[in-house]
Order: structure tokens, then sequence, then C-alpha cells
């Protein structure tokens, strides 16, 4: 018989390592899925009528705030404004998670099905599937239309979730629930706040802090152990992704919508610092994050800049 040495066991355990840490995060997930998870069509009063004179959104948390064009606008289409984009938001929100559904199904295909990783896995995905119920029930009793992203992005994201399996993958799924998730955490406390848009929030905070734990745990794992040339990719195609996420945020209908020429409110908003502000400040915990990880780098950088997310 072979004898086993120092060395082997270090090896084994160093092998084990990033495996075992994995178990014992999802684990922690588990327990904290079995505490605080919702049934928002049980939870929330959906009977309850529509408040008079509260928001749909915090006003400062809508694209146009602070603008020329806001100020000349009316308190009663401010917040008219306000509805359509918790609406678009709404809307955005429920294609990230059917995309996310789909990649962690996905992602666990050839994993153990007994292990931990795979359970949460499979939890997450049911706490999406009730998110999507929720938002679209929302979306309905708000009475604005569910705004879709644009075609061409709607298709480049039936090509990523059908296919994608890189780092890549979990960066984009942070991007999609880091900066929804910072104003949802200023939403659901604020008072001047329709009661069932702090109701949806404030479930949607509580349940996403999990999600976005593994998804930075697992973008972590890879991003030591994907191929230079995933590294490399990830880079490119996470500054891609924070592109195409600052086009499709606010989707530009609301605004006609709301009695506003397009042209002119698209550009107010570009050329708002407030806004600018906002988004960043959003993006903030997520590109620190993602700095510290290496994802930052070379022409992605550039990308990450271009989309006015980082600074
Ligand atoms: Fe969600
Ligand atoms: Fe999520």
């Amino acid at each position: 018989m072979t004898s086993v040495t120092e060395r082997d066991i270090r090896l084994l355990r160093d092998a084990l390592g990033p495996l075992r840490d994995r178990e014992q995060v999802a684990e922690r997930l588990l327990e904290s899925s079995a505490k605080h998870s919702f049934d928002p069509d049980k939870e929330l009063d959906w009977d309850a009528p529509v408040e008079d004179g509260k928001w749909f959104w915090p006003p400062e948390l809508v694209s146009l705030y602070d603008t020329p064009l806001w100020r000349r606008m009316s308190e009663e289409q401010r917040m008219d404004l306000a509805r359509h984009e918790a609406a678009s938001l709404a809307s955005l929100g429920i294609w990230f998670e059917i995309i996310l559904m789909q990649l962690l199904v996905r992602h666990i295909y050839d994993k153990s099905v007994t292990s931990n990783h795979v359970r949460y896995a499979l939890t997450e995905i049911a706490d999406e599937c009730r998110h999507s119920m929720m938002f679209a029930r929302m979306i309905q009793k708000g009475g604005a239309p569910a705004y879709r992203v644009p075609r061409v992005y709607h298709n480049m994201a039936r090509v990523l979730k059908t296919v994608s399996t890189t780092p890549g993958s979990f960066a984009a799924t942070l991007l999609g629930e880091e900066i929804l998730d910072w104003m949802q955490r200023l939403t659901f406390p604020d008072e001047r706040v329709q009661s069932l848009v702090r109701g949806v929030t404030r479930i949607h905070v509580v349940e996403e802090a999990r999600h976005v734990r593994y998804a930075r745990e697992e973008l972590r794992r890879q991003m030591v152990t994907a191929p230079r040339w995933e590294q490399e990719f990830t880079r490119l195609s996470c500054g891609e992704a924070a592109r195409v996420f600052s086009v499709c945020f606010v989707n530009p209908e609301v605004y006609e919508n709301v009695g506003l020429d397009r042209r002119q409110a698209v550009a107010q908003v570009r050329a708002s610092g407030h806004r600018r502000e906002v988004m960043q400040s959003g993006a903030r915990r997520l590109t620190e994050f993602l700095d510290d990880i290496g994802v930052l780098r070379g022409p992605g950088r550039r990308l990450w800049k271009s989309s006015g997310l980082l600074a």
C-alpha cells in the first residue's frame, strides 16, 4: 500500500477547497431561504385600490428628474411618468429573470443533483418564478403597459441564454440584479410610494440578497478557474452587457406615453448630471466587486465607461 504523505493531504485539501466552499455557501443560502421566503400572492394586498397622491417610483429615481423638461412638467405628469417607468423597470426585471432562470437550469444540468449547490440553484429558480409573476401583477395593477426591450437585444439575449456558459453570464446576471436592487432599497422604505410597490420591492430586496451572493461567489470562482481566453472574453462581454443595459434601462416609449417628445426627453436624460450620479451610485457596489476580481480591465473597462455606469 502506498503511504499518504503530508503533501498528498495538502494537495487533496487544495483540490477540495473550492468545492467544499461552494457547498458551504449554498448551505447557508438554503438556511436563509428557509427563513425568509415570501409568497407574494398571499403576502400582498392585491385588491387594495391604487392610492391617490402616491408615487409608483420615488421621483429622484425617475430618469428625467431635475432636468429642464421635468421642471416644466405638472406634478400629475411627473407621477404619470413615474408609474410608466416603474412598469418599464418591472418589465426589464422580468426579462432578466427569465434569462437567469434558463442560465441556472443550464448551469446545473451536469452537476450532482444531491449537492447543496444544485438544490440552492433550484430554490433560486423558484424565487425568480414568484418574482416574475409578482412584477407582472404589479404592472397590471398600475395600468401602464408591459415594456419590451428593443428586438435586437431581445434576440441577442436569446442567443446568450441558450449557449453561454461563461463567467460572462454570471457577470451579466449581477448587472441586472444589483442596480435594480439598489433602487429598490431606496423604494421600499419610502412613504411617498404606493403600498403595493413598497411591498413588492421589499420582498424582492430580501430574496435578492441571496441571489447576489450566489452569483458573486460563482463568478469569483470561475474567474480563477477559467482559461485565459475565457477571462478576456468575460471582460469584453461584460462591458458590452453594461452598454446594452444602460440603453435598455428605461424604455423611451414611456416618454411618448405621458405626452412628451421622445427625442427631447432622451437627450435630456443623457445630459442629466443627476441621472449619471444615480446610475453610477447604483452600479458602484457592483463595479467595485468586478474591479476586485479583475473583470474591469482593458477594452472591457472602456465599454463600462462608455455605458455611463463607471466614472
Ligand atoms: Fe428576482
Ligand atoms: Fe434574482
